[in-house]
Formats: structure tokens, C-alpha cells, sequence
């Protein structure tokens, strides 16, 4: 008789057990302590954890769920074209854009909401002002040596460069094209003006020292990353979004460029929420910086949301170390 280990008895396998006896899973079932459907894979240098995520992509997409991948090694390049999917170079700019200013249409949160995908903060905030949490993560994980003062200018700055846009606060975005919404070319020339009509040394000074860090991600070498309006298209269910030409990038680009990322998967995932999605996040450590807590915390809340969306569907999240 065949040792069975674990059986769902629907879904697909998934490995065996230590004694060999055969696991099959269905990631989607719920009850007892099946209360979500994310997944955390972890284990040594090599040991196999990208097999078993594309194993799991392979039988998810076979039964009609949509997948999103976030690829830093250059893994899924190949599996993504087997499946006929959109495989997007966005380490580089070679393979579209994904404008970090440009506001993300996601679900607002309400007051009475228990996990907000901003935490703390989101009670009743509108599109921009939940921006402004993304991109102050953003910028943290870029420029960490921002003291709190030229953050602050960062941020006035910001607002007025929205407002220049004819954004405020409490705009409705969801019909803005990309193209609606600023760049970072903008940003820096706005800073160029303000350094221009302040008089005050310090503040100008300060200015100054925005002026050239931003000068690197709007006209100097990080531009093609991160200058421009959002460019990626994606039409199929199969997507990968691949950062492998920034393997010698600085660490905090890497950082920034995965974040930037994540709260673009996390706008795609939103957008139907009658669709089963399920995001791949390899290498999820990028995101652990003990300076920024924040973006990791954007990565629990986006795992704990997918889950209230699960009357309606089933977002399955994975992410791994
Ligand atoms: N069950 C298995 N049996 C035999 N070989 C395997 C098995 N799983 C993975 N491998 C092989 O081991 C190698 C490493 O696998 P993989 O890239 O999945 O590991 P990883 O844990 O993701 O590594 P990294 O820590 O570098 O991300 C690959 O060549 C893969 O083909
Ligand atoms: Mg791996």
C-alpha cells in the first residue's frame, strides 16, 4: 500500500515527506490552521528553494492562477517564456520603467480596518498621502543619510510638485494616465528653483545636497532605472519581473528598485480581486534593512491583505529567503 503523508485530496503534488510518503497540497484550502494561503521557503545556499517555487508557479498557473514574479537571479527568464508570459527587464530600464512618483492606484484602507497595508497610518487617507508613505520608504532605502530636516524639504517639495500636477491630497487618481504624473527630472528641476529663491544658507544648503542626490536617479546614472513615466505593459497571467542587470548595482539601488517593485505587484494584485494572483518574492531579503523597516513591513502587510480579499478570491502570496 502507498504511504500517503499528507493529502488534500485536491490541489497537486507537492514533494514527499521524510519517511516518502507523498504530499499533495491545495494551497487554497482553508480551515483547522489553514487560515491563508502564503507560503515562506527557506533553507541553505543552494538547497533548492528556487526549484521548489518554480514547481509550485508551474502546477499554480496549470490551474488558472495568475502569477507574478519577482526574479533578482535571472531564474524564471526561461520558465516565463515556456508559459507564453510578459518576462520584463526592469533592472536596467531596458525593459520599461516603473515610475516611483507615479501614484498607485491600490484599495484605500478605512478606519475600521484591522491590517492596513499601511499601518498606523492609513485611516481614511487619500491616494497621495498613502504615496507619500511609499515614497518616504522610497528614499530612505536610497538616500539613507537624509537628515530629518532635508527629508522634511524633501517632502514640501513633493507636495507642491503634485500640486503642480494638479494633485492634491484627496484626488481621485484612478483615471490618470502615467503620463499625468510626474518624473524625477520634474522633481529636480523644482529643487533647482527652490534652491534659487531661498536665502536662508542653511536651507539652501540642504536644498543643494537634495539637489545633487536626486541629480543621480533623475539625469545621472541611475535615470534609466528610475527616470521616466511607467512603461511596463504586462497581458498576460504570467509575469516576470526581472532586476538580474543590477547584480552590481549598490545595495541600497537594489533595495530601492525591489521595493519600487513590490508596490508595483501590489497595485497589479489589487486590480482584480476576482483573480487568483499569486506573487513569488526570491531573494525577499533584499527588503530586510534594519534602518527602513519599513519596506518589510509593506511586504507582511501586502501577505496579510491578500487574505481579506479572499471572499471574493483567493490572493496567494509566496516569498522566500
Ligand atoms: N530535489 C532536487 N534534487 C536534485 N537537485 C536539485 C533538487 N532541487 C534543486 N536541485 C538543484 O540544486 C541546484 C540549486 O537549486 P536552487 O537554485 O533551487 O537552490 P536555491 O536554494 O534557490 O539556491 P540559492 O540559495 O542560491 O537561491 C540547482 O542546480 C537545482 O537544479
Ligand atoms: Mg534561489
Amino acid at each position: 500500500m502507498q504511504v500517503i503523508g499528507f493529502n488534500d485530496n485536491s490541489g497537486y503534488y507537492f514533494a514527499r515527506d521524510t519517511e516518502g510518503g507523498i504530499v499533495v497540497l491545495d494551497s487554497w484550502k482553508r480551515g483547522g490552521d489553514r487560515t491563508n494561503s502564503n507560503y515562506v521557503i527557506m533553507g541553505t545556499a543552494g538547497v533548492g528553494k528556487s526549484t521548489v517555487a518554480k514547481h509550485l508557479i508551474l502546477n499554480e498557473f496549470m490551474t488558472g492562477t495568475k502569477i507574478i514574479m519577482i526574479d533578482v537571479e535571472r531564474e524564471y527568464k526561461e520558465l516565463t517564456e515556456n508559459l507564453d508570459g510578459d518576462w520584463l527587464n526592469v533592472g536596467s530600464g531596458a525593459g520599461g520603467i516603473i515610475n516611483p512618483l507615479q501614484i498607485k492606484d491600490v484599495p484605500l484602507d478605512y478606519e475600521n480596518e484591522q491590517e492596513k497595508v499601511f499601518k498606523d497610518e492609513g485611516k481614511g487617507l487619500g491616494a497621495m498621502a498613502l504615496h507619500f508613505q511609499t515614497l518616504r520608504t522610497f528614499f530612505k532605502l536610497l538616500f539613507p543619510e537624509l537628515t530629518t530636516i532635508q527629508v522634511s524639504l524633501l517632502e514640501e517639495t513633493l507636495e507642491e510638485l503634485y500640486n503642480n500636477f494638479d494633485i492634491y491630497w484627496n484626488t481621485d487618481i484612478s483615471n490618470y494616465r502615467n503620463i499625468d504624473f510626474p518624473i524625477m527630472t520634474d522633481l529636480y528641476e523644482l529643487i533647482y528653483k527652490k534652491i534659487n529663491i531661498t536665502y536662508e544658507e542653511s536651507k539652501k544648503k540642504d536644498y543643494e545636497i537634495l539637489q545633487s542626490l536626486i541629480r543621480t536617479i533623475s539625469v545621472g546614472a541611475d535615470s534609466a532605472l528610475f527616470n521616466g513615466y511607467t512603461s511596463v505593459d504586462t497581458k498576460t497571467n504570467c509575469i516576470c519581473l526581472d532586476t538580474h542587470n543590477l547584480q552590481n548595482a549598490s545595495e541600497r539601488v537594489k533595495k530601492a528598485q525591489y521595493f519600487n517593485i513590490l508596490t508595483y505587484c501590489w497595485e497589479l494584485m489589487s486590480k482584480d480581486k476576482e483573480e487568483k494572483t499569486m506573487l513569488l518574492c526570491d531573494e525577499a531579503y533584499l527588503l530586510i534593512d534594519t534602518q527602513v523597516p519599513q519596506s518589510l513591513i509593506f511586504l507582511r502587510n501586502i501577505a496579510k491583505r491578500c487574505r481579506k480579499y479572499e471572499r471574493k478570491s483567493n490572493n496567494n502570496f509566496t516569498f522566500y529567503y
